[in-house]
């Protein structure tokens, strides 16, 4: 692409001269041929950038593949006693790793569910309305099914991942991270 001489420049969108343009338009010119001006360095540079954008992103993704295949099957851990949940109450709970909040909510006698707390759409925390039978996120009011932790209203298009439970001599364990797209 060859640069346009600047000399040789339109600078009104109708060719008429710049005295006959409307004053909002002379006020503001617009040099057209040097806006749509394109150069090829810049546009190598775009196309440079942008693979190298997605290189990066092709490698963060092995990376994190990596690592949470090291990592391998979370751990079995003891989250609560029975006797501490009450019928249709809610505790929180770290799991697999500290920084991974999640709830824990006991639906009847032997129904037990449990879920990461941070919504599928942008990771704030859900609050759990359990006579509603849901999950709330107050940030773009975003809501889950309670029974199933799956997405019926708002942005989150994910369902919640579940954890699962196993009850056994009067304690709640979590035996893994259940990560779902549908
Ligand atoms: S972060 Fe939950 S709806 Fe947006």
């Amino acid at each position: 692409m060859t640069r346009p001489d600047l000399n040789q420049i339109v600078r009104t969108p109708d060719g008429r001269p710049e005295v006959e343009q409307p004053k909002w338009r002379r006020d503001f010119p617009i040099d057209l041929p040097q806006d749509e001006y394109v150069a090829r360095r810049d546009f190598t540079k775009f196309m440079v950038l942008t693979s190298l954008a997605f290189a990066v992103g092709q490698v963060w993704i092995g990376i994190e593949n990596w690592r949470r295949r090291r990592r391998g099957q979370p751990p079995i851990a003891e989250i609560a006693k029975v006797s501490d949940v009450p019928i249709g109450s809610t505790i929180t709970f770290a799991y697999p790793q500290p920084h991974d909040a999640c709830l824990l909510v006991r639906t009847g006698e032997l129904t037990w569910l449990a879920y990461a707390q941070e919504c599928t759409h942008l990771a704030c925390a859900v609050i759990p309305e359990v006579d509603k039978g849901q999950f709330r996120c107050p940030c773009h009011h975003g809501y889950f099914d309670l029974t199933t932790g799956r997405p019926i209203a708002g942005p989150p298009r994910r369902p919640l991942p579940r954890i699962t439970l196993d009850v056994r001599n009067g304690a709640v364990y979590a035996t893994g991270v259940e990560e779902r797209t549908a």
